[in-house]
């Protein structure tokens, strides 16, 4: 598992919900917690690390060196208040950063990594990175939530991204590849 990056397909696609609570997925869970880490992140979702399942990992309050970690499996949000301006960067994106508005309050149900449901109420930063990590989910990215002086502005460096994408190989070849 590594950082996806724009516009690979993969963060554009709904990712799939979690239906096995194995060893393997708290090993996923782990490489995921070591990649936010060594991108300074405070969020990241499967889809970013190349893995197309409704999981998210958060880091937050920022500026620690590792941790407080937190994994939300199968996340909705289920209520949704107040409305808040912020700016946003995303680790798919790198130097890329937008202003955008959102609930400023949100209650989040999810399940962790045993597969226990749980509620969680978050605010600020807290309920912006929950937000921004399941548009993730969905294949919704910040850049199409930015208002028209954001994208303007971020034009080129999208363009820069898009320039250095290769698609990798198993993705081109998937549909030709027998069955065995
Ligand atoms: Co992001």
């Amino acid at each position: 598992m590594k950082l996806t990056l724009y516009p690979d397909p993969i963060l554009k696609k709904r990712a799939e919900v979690v239906t096995e609570f194995s060893a393997a997925l708290a090993r996923k869970i782990k490489v995921m917690y070591e990649i936010m880490d060594r991108s300074e992140g405070i969020g990241l979702a499967g889809p970013q690390a190349g893995w197309s399942a409704r999981v998210f990992v958060t880091r937050i309050p920022e500026g620690q060196t590792s941790g407080p970690y937190r994994v939300y499996i199968n996340p909705e949000i289920i209520e949704a208040s107040g409305e808040a301006e912020g700016e946003e960067g995303c680790l798919s994106f790198p130097d890329i950063q937008g202003t955008i508005v959102r609930p400023d309050t949100v209650l989040i149900r999810a399940m962790d990594v045993e597969g226990q449901l749980f509620e969680e109420s978050g605010t600020g930063l807290t309920a912006r990175c929950w937000q921004h990590e399941i548009d993730h989910l969905d294949g919704i990215l910040f850049i199409s939530r930015m208002g028209l002086g954001d994208k303007l502005k971020n034009k080129a460096k999208l363009r820069a991204l898009q320039k250095e994408f290769t698609p990798k190989r198993s993705t081109q070849t998937k549909t030709r590849r027998p069955a065995r």
